[in-house]
């Protein structure tokens, strides 16, 4: 049995890699991931890892992850189900994180337009006030995306850009994608084991 829901949107910017990483990340920890991917992201994932999606078909979790899920650990939703769960503020759920986020995903945001479900779930996030993480990737940043990342921000939402450090001396991509998950469940305060911590072991001394 798990004991918290989190919803997971997956958008079309670069770096899928990242999603990837961080469900099997949510997926190793005691919660419940509600996943929803845009049509654009199945696009992203064809050009940057070779997997193609028939587009009007359920998004096949199993060609994501290389394995099959139990389906108590993850439900997956489509982007046009608007009459889908995280839809409703009354979904109850720890909260939402968009990763990665797209430029159009996060002004949709900020204009409080959504017409999908992600951007009608990160809504309802913001308007019951739960925990709402945002992974932009994109540079450079026009002053479009920059004030709608005040006005998420203002909103309640987290911007999390995908802009991994490089003090733990990274020595893969893995170590760099990690770097990012580490910080994404940090911000939703969920328990991990990911290492890497800034001086961790200074603190325990
Ligand atoms: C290969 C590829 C890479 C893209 N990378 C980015 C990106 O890094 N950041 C971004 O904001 N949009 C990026 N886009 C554009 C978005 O996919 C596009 O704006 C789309 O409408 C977003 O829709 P969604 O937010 O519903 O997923 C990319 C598109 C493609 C095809």
């Amino acid at each position: 049995m798990t004991s918290q829901r989190i919803i997971m949107g997956i958008t079309g910017a670069s770096g899928v890699i990242y999603a990837r990483a961080l469900l099997e990340e949510l997926l190793s920890l005691d919660v419940q991931v509600h996943l929803i991917v845009s049509n654009a992201a199945k696009i992203v994932m064809r050009e940057e890892l070779g997997l193609t999606f028939p587009p009007a078909r359920h998004f096949d979790l199993s060609r994501l992850l290389g394995r099959e899920t139990a389906s108590e650990r993850v439900v997956v939703y489509d982007d046009a189900d608007l009459a889908a769960g995280p839809a409703s503020g009354t979904f109850r759920s720890r909260g939402m994180v968009i990763c990665p986020c797209s430029m159009k995903t996060l002004a949709t945001l900020a204009a409080g337009t959504g017409s999908s479900l992600i951007t009608r779930a990160a809504d309802a996030c913001l308007k019951e006030r739960r925990r709402l993480v945002l992974v932009p990737r994109e540079t450079p940043l026009n002053l479009i995306h920059l004030r709608a990342m005040v006005s998420v921000t203002e909103a309640g939402a987290v911007v999390l850009p995908a802009a991994p450090g490089f003090y733990h001396r990274p020595k893969t991509i893995d170590d760099l994608v990690r770097h990012i998950v580490l910080k994404i469940l940090d911000v939703l305060q969920l328990e991990h084991s990911i290492p890497y911590r800034w001086k961790d072991s200074d603190k325990e001394k």
